[in-house]
């Protein structure tokens, strides 16, 4: 099927930053168009013939162009693929969990220790990939920074993706190493679900390693309930137990 999604993120990241996106194309097109040149110029003195001339032409203007718009399209929509974008901003006493922009990619990068790549399951090439797209203006739907209100100062982040069916979501989140224990992740994740169900999703599924101990209490705390346990692969190949929370909507009947 033609991924018309990915084209649709493209056209969204032209319009957020056209220069940025102007200039990651042109490096694109600068990276493939000089191999490209190469190849040509070794056809061209290997069989130098009237008939390997469009050819030559093809390799060296036209498919490095085309190679290149393609693969920009393909990195810029790769973030985007399941992230859940119909939320608002969402405050709470102390926080605000908010869209990225480019300027907190510097105060997230800080927030992304060892611990929040192991306990989200990211390689330190997911991370800075997230880093590069937000400071980039690329979308990164689905993806909210975690604010103090009072000082502004961006303290973590959480994502929320699509699972398949119209009924659920899935989230994640961390905080940055230097505040931690202070009730924020417990503030921002149960705001978070509750939105989620505000807009029209019952379920709200949750991930962890089995050793996690502070989201299992977070899950304890806003009253989610455990599913499942079972092996959940790590980026490196290895897994470790695993265990799955889901958070439902309470529909309390009027009598
Ligand atoms: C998990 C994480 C988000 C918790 O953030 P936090 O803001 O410190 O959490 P809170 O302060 O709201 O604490 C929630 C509860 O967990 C407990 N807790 C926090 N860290 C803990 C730890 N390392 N070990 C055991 N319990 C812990 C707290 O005491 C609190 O329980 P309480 O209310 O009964 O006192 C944070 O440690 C983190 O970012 N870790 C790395 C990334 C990660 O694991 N993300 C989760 C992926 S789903």
């Amino acid at each position: 099927m033609f991924p018309t999604w990915r084209i649709t993120s493209a056209i969204s990241t032209i319009r957020r930053g056209p220069l940025q996106a102007a200039l990651d194309l042109a490096s694109w097109i600068a990276v493939l168009g000089l191999p490209a040149a190469l190849i040509g110029l070794v056809v061209t003195a290997g069989s130098p013939s009237a008939a390997t001339e469009p050819i030559v032409g093809l390799l060296l203007l036209v498919a490095p162009v085309l190679i290149a718009v393609w693969l920009w399209v393909w990195r810029v929509s790769q973030l985007a693929g399941k992230g859940f974008d119909a939320l608002q901003d969402i405050e709470t006493s102390r926080l605000i969990l908010r869209r990225p922009e480019p300027k907190d990619a510097p105060s997230l990068e800080a927030t992304m220790d060892d611990a929040m790549l192991s306990g989200s399951g990211w390689t330190e090439r997911d991370g800075s990939a997230l880093i590069k797209a937000i400071g980039r203006s690329h979308p990164t739907p689905g993806l909210f920074v975690i604010e103090v209100r009072s000082s502004t100062t961006v303290i973590g982040g959480a994502t929320v993706h699509r699972t398949g069916d119209k009924t659920s979501c899935s989230i994640g989140w961390w905080i940055g190493p230097e505040h931690r224990r202070a009730g924020y992740a417990s503030e921002a994740v149960s705001a978070l679900v509750n939105a989620i169900h505000d807009a029209g999703y019952p379920s709200v599924y949750i991930g962890t390693k089995e050793s996690n101990l502070a989201v299992l209490r977070i899950c304890d705390k806003i009253g989610a309930t455990e599913m499942d346990r079972r092996p959940q692969p790590l980026p490196d190949g290895s897994t470790v137990p695993g265990i799955w929370y889901v958070h439902e909507r309470v529909v309390t009947g009027s009598t």
